[in-house]
């Protein structure tokens, strides 16, 4: 028997998973470039109107199935066990995406170090510190990888109760609670705080354009870990009881909110120094604000090391939860022990990490069809797999599987009308809105 979650186990590490480094920069950043709080109401709608029933869906595959991801396709669907268990391999796409945010992971470790010491203090050194780093520094970027690869892989070692749910009951209050000391710390910065709480929350409604429709979709899916099996695999460990729905909620509603907490964090700063707020990803994090915090003295010394730490935190409890899914798979397929299926993968995502790293490094510059296999990596898991998958489990559960069985899995938690409306919207909203995002992405 495997072991399980307990309730608020499952939600935090879900949360865990949820939250990560995309909360950081994708989130803000696309709030404020696309319309403030406009964009944070279509963000909602679509969350709640998308990606909360595509959500439900892939836990009910993992509840009902209550194995890994292959094995509970085709526990679910005997007639057609071998083509439907193809529907599992979609977790491939987890420890892909593990390859190269471990790797970005890594560059928060250097600098959480590097807030220890100095960081740069203008704008021209900290792009070029940053640029350094990952084009000539293949010593630093390996290690920093290498040590929280061992981290990772190390917490998914001990299994669901001992390693990922300890791991996410202690790290992801501590991931909280450093949030709230910056964002006291933001409050008392005036000016710089009303001035961010603005561009993030007034609306403007003209920036809604259908390119930023999809964009919020496909942030809404990798946001909350969608298409990857990460959902089912931890949903195979639910405890008894768990209420689906208000578990759910509950992690859109954390999700959400460190977006938010985030985003009024990092504007803060930027709009107190000035900086720039068209700057995105690593921009905004590695150099805008890393130039910020230095121009604080001491002070600053200490909320980099802060934010750095809560960045790492964020990033971890996500990269566990990409690696799960794979592992438990082999532990079954195999009949091996949970380290060997760890060997067995550790080895793939190490050297994928140091092909990444390599692509950047300048003396190499490992390129695929003339650019970054980084780039590569990250285009295909969030363009291709994780819609793709999204789109497959939600055909699944709502044209493979018996309704009656989702009813009673979800009777308990919502009413008849609310499962009606819950089931259209899975059956045929779902599979063309996330067509249509990703053909937009391809043809764009
Ligand atoms: N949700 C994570 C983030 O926002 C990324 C993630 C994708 C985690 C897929 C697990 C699986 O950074």
């Amino acid at each position: 028997m495997q072991d399980k979650f307990s309730k608020i186990g499952f939600v935090l590490a879900m949360a865990g998973s949820a939250v990560g480094l995309g909360n950081a920069w994708k989130f803000p950043t696309m709030v404020g470039n696309n319309g403030g709080s406009a964009f944070i109401v279509l963000y909602l709608v679509l969350t709640f109107g998308i990606a909360f029933v595509a959500f439900l869906a892939e836990l009910s595959i993992g509840k009902l199935g209550e194995t890994d991801p292959v094995h509970s396709f085709e526990k679910l669907a005997p007639k057609y066990k071998k083509q439907w268990s193809m529907a599992g391999f979609f977790m491939i796409g987890g420890v892909l995406i593990a390859s190269f945010y471990l790797l970005v992971i890594g560059w928060i470790l250097k600098y959480i170090f590097l807030s220890f010491s100095s960081l740069p203090s203008t704008t021209d050194e900290a792009g070029a510190a940053f640029g350094n780093l990952i084009t000539n520094d293949f010593v630093s970027s390996a290690m920093c990888f290498s040590i929280v690869f061992f981290i990772v892989f190390y917490v998914v070692s001990k299994g669901i109760k001992s390693g990922i749910e300890k791991l996410n009951v202690w790290m992801m209050p501590s991931l909280f609670i450093l949030l709230l000391i910056m964002l006291a710390y933001s409050l008392t910065m005036g000016d710089g705080f009303f001035k961010a709480a603005e561009f993030l929350f007034v609306p403007d409604f003209s920036k809604i354009t259908p390119d930023i429709v999809l964009q919020a979709l496909g942030l809404a899916f990798f946001s909350l870990s969608m298409g990857v099996c990460t959902v089912p695999t931890y949903a195979a460990s639910l405890p008894d009881g768990a209420n689906l729905v208000k578990s759910t909620l509950s992690i859109i509603f954390i999700n959400i909110l460190v977006g938010i907490m985030m985003g009024l964090i990092v504007f803060t700063f930027v709009f107190a120094y000035s900086g720039d707020t068209t700057q995105g990803g690593p921009g905004l994090i590695f150099v805008s604000l890393a130039t910020l915090f230095a121009k604080l003295g001491v002070v600053g010394n200490v909320l980099a090391v802060a934010f750095f730490t809560s960045l790492l935190f964020a990033g971890i409890t996500s990269a566990v939860s990409m690696i799960e899914p794979f592992t438990f798979y082999l532990i079954n397929k195999l009949k091996i022990s949970r380290k060997r299926a760890l060997v067995y993968i550790a080895i793939f995502v190490y050297s994928l990490g140091i092909i990444c790293i390599l692509s950047f490094y300048e003396p190499t510059s490992f390129k695929l069809l003339g650019k970054p296999f980084f780039d590569i990596l990250d285009y295909l898991t969030s363009n291709l797999i994780m819609p793709v998958g999204a789109i497959t489990f939600s055909i699944f559960v709502g044209f493979v599987l018996k309704k009656e069985g989702i009813y009673i899995l979800f009777s308990g938690f919502m009413n008849k009308t609310m499962f009606e409306i819950w089931y259209f919207l899975l059956r045929f909203v779902i599979p063309v809105a996330v067509l249509a995002i990703m053909i937009y992405q391809i043809l764009k």
